[in-house]
């Protein structure tokens, strides 16, 4: 069967889904692609093809087939147990390397690191040091894999646990930068079908109105942040944009909010 066929056949998928996923299935590049279309394959290729398409057509993301995701210009790992990273997030990270300046002394924390995106391009970018936590160990063996990929093992340290109970008392940041899981419960069932049934539900859901771990996080900033230290939280809608942030007036913090690039409110900055 020619390639060009197959990809003419395929009826469920966007054609940028089905060109990107041949790709995959064959190890060809776009451009290889484009120049093989009229070339007959069948037995193992066809299979591969075949078996990529299936998988694809269920809702498996891309970036957990190719294991693979860009963030900030970086190649990150990917796997099951970790959330894909964002373009969105992005302008967390933005809003962080403009505060933290040239300044490379600040005690810097990425709390729910994941795949490490957010701690490992502060890192890299600031060439500071981050903290970066999360509750799951699966993802934390991503995150090490990836900060050892873009050579960043020295700056960074990884630390299992749930939000700061890995901490003693005394510890304090200058900087809290987070990317919590925000899906409120009632908003569960409506997620798109490739995030709900194959990202990890740790990492997405954040119990009623989606603001369990804001709350939490909120409560601790008060003895968690240093004097005039700051606080950058991504959130998932306006509605959090308000409740997020009079939690963190309430924490005493002064708050100003960051939109992307599609005009959402998208990040949230507290200063002490
Ligand atoms: C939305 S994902 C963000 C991942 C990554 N920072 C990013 O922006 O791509 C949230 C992460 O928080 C972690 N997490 C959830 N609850 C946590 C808790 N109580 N303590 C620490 N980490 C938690 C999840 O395992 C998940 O990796």
């Amino acid at each position: 069967m020619r390639i060009s066929q197959i990809i003419a056949g395929e009826r469920g998928l966007s054609r940028t889904d089905v060109i990107a996923t041949v790709c995959l299935a064959l190890g060809l590049t776009k451009e290889q692609l484009f120049c093989r279309m009229d070339r007959e394959i069948g037995g193992e290729d066809l299979g591969a093809v075949r078996k990529a398409l299936d998988e694809r057509a269920a809702g498996r993301p891309l970036a957990y087939m190719t294991g693979t995701r860009e963030f900030f210009s970086e190649t990150f790992s990917v796997n099951e147990a970790v959330l894909i990273p964002r373009p969105e997030t992005e302008v967390l990270v933005e809003e962080a390397l403009a505060l933290i300046g040239g300044r490379r002394d600040l005690r810097i924390l990425d709390m729910g690191t994941g795949s490490g995106a957010i701690g490992i391009v502060i890192a890299k970018h600031a060439g500071s040091s981050v903290v970066c936590v999360d509750i799951s160990e699966a993802a934390l063996a991503v995150a090490r894999r990836n900060a050892r990929s873009i050579g960043v093992e020295e700056r960074t340290r990884f630390v299992c646990g749930d939000l700061f109970a890995a901490f003693s008392d005394g510890t304090r940041f200058d900087m809290v930068l987070s990317n919590p899981p925000y899906v409120a419960d009632d908003e569960w069932d409506e997620l798109m079908a490739d995030v709900r049934d194959f990202e990890p539900a740790r990492a997405l859901r954040g119990g009623e109105g989606g603001l369990e771990v804001y709350r939490r996080i909120a409560a601790e900033l008060p003895r968690r942040l240093a004097p005039g230290g700051s606080v950058l939280l991504e959130i998932g809608s306006e509605a959090q944009a308000g409740t997020v942030g009079a939690m963190l007036e309430v924490a005493g913090l002064r708050v100003k909010v960051r939109k992307d690039y599609s005009g959402r409110e998208r990040v949230l900055a507290g200063h002490g």
